[in-house]
């Protein structure tokens, strides 16, 4: 028999529009953009719309990684979703996906925190390799903001909503996940859970005082957990694959804290810049965070045929998760090529607004400029903020 193999051969992503900057947060908590941008390197995060609901997002996104894989939800064997968010507590996320793709197929909900993508693909390959489907869709997808107290300025600064999907096919070309490692240590739950709401203590008036129906989280105790993970599950997965660290095109980690990828690059001792990171536009978008990431990195022609790419995420639970997968986007439709054309839109887009944001900075001092030395020393001071900030963008 030969071999098969799991090919990435979809992609697709979907944001809500609305926009949570660090600034709208000083207003709401007492913080500031400087302590958010030094201790995560988050500026902005996306917060669902009225219509955004967590079936609505899913299925979005997919439509866009059925699209580019050319294929149709009727030729989907397996759907997984991997959310911690999902719109009710039953039915699961994966039937009402199922049914607003129109797929026929089964459907699943994994929830495994900030990993839960990493364990979907995981369990795809595996499906896929032993021959009982062919076809798998693979979101994460959170509204990670349904569960955040606007009032805690140690969590609400980090999370965003957002979700991305990908298309996994059977294919015996040596491609997709070469190796992985998934794992769990249930005894630190508590660094980060939401105690109220659950069977173990019901939605009540006094959970709802208590505040316990949001997401509580140990910061210090996550952090530590998470700087030691990313390299070292990194580096067993990589070694299972056959491989070096220098070996690995691209490293797309989950996007919780820019500190914490920085730790995993030293402990890699590889390049900062061969560590992708978005998680300045959206925060920390729990299971749609590392699918999310490699969309935007196909996207932008970071991973090409062949390239191999190490991927790992940790969250709730605690769990952690990593994947190396070798790209196989030689063959992907005609699609592919429609949906970089909506990507230049949107990257144009977000460009404008950076123009528009750096203006609005540079204007403000160069009124008491104007007023202090004339128009030759607001210019030249309006300069330099414009420089500064353009810098720091
Ligand atoms: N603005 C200003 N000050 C703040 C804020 C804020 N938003 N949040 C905390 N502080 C204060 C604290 O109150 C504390 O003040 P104190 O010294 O007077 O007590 C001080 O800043 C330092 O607080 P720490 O919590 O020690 O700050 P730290 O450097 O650890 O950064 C952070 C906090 C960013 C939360 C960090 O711990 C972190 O990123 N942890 C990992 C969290 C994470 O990734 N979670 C997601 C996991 S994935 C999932 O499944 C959902």
């Amino acid at each position: 028999m030969t071999e098969r193999y799991a090919r990435l051969t979809g992609w697709g992503r979907y944001v809500p529009e609305k926009r949570l900057t660090n600034v709208d947060l000083e207003k709401m908590v007492e913080t500031s953009d400087e302590w958010i941008t030094q201790r995560t390197g988050i500026k902005e995060r996306r917060i669902r719309g009225e219509k955004d609901t967590n079936t609505s997002m899913a299925v979005a996104a997919g439509q866009e990684a059925l699209k580019v894989a050319g294929i149709s939800a009727q030729d989907l064997d397996f759907i997984i979703v991997c959310t911690s968010s999902p719109d009710y507590l039953l039915p699961s996320a994966g039937s009402l996906v199922q049914d607003a793709l129109g797929a026929d197929c089964g459907a699943v909900q994994v929830t495994a925190g900030c990993s839960g993508w990493v364990y979907g693909a995981v369990m795809a390959d595996a499906l896929i390799r032993a021959g009982v489907h062919n076809a798998i869709l693979v979101i994460g997808v959170e509204i990670v903001s349904y569960g955040i107290d606007y009032t805690d300025r140690k969590t609400c600064v980090l999370f965003g909503d957002a979700a991305a999907a990908t298309v996994f096919q059977a294919s015996d070309q040596p491609s997709g996940i070469l190796a992985s490692e998934l794992g769990s240590d249930g005894a630190k739950a508590q660094a980060l859970w939401v105690p109220g709401g659950g069977s173990a203590w019901p939605i009540s008036p006094e959970v709802v005082e208590q505040r316990q129906h949001y997401i509580q989280m140990d910061g210090p105790e996550v952090f530590k957990f998470a700087s030691r993970v990313v390299g070292s599950s990194l580096k067993r997965t990589i070694a299972q694959a056959g491989l070096l660290p220098e070996d690995i095109d691209l490293f797309i980690p989950h996007q919780a804290n820019a500190r914490i990828i920085e730790a995993g690059a030293r402990f890699m001792r590889q390049p900062i810049e061969k560590f992708y990171m978005n998680l300045q536009y959206y925060g920390n978008t729990s299971a749609a965070s590392v699918p999310l990431a490699l969309v935007e990195a196909i996207e932008e022609g970071r991973l090409k045929d062949g390239c191999k790419v190490a991927m790992v995420a940790f969250g709730a639970g605690l769990t952690w998760g990593s994947v190396v997968i070798q790209m196989g986007v030689g063959e992907v439709s005609p699609a592919h090529v429609l949906f970089s054309a909506g990507r230049a839109r949107y990257l144009a887009k977000r460009a404008r607004e950076t123009v528009l944001d750096t203006a609005q900075a540079a204007w403000c001092p160069f009124i008491p400029g104007l007023i202090r030395g004339g128009v030759p020393s607001a210019v030249r001071f309006a300069l330099k903020i414009l420089i500064k900030h353009l810098c720091a963008t």
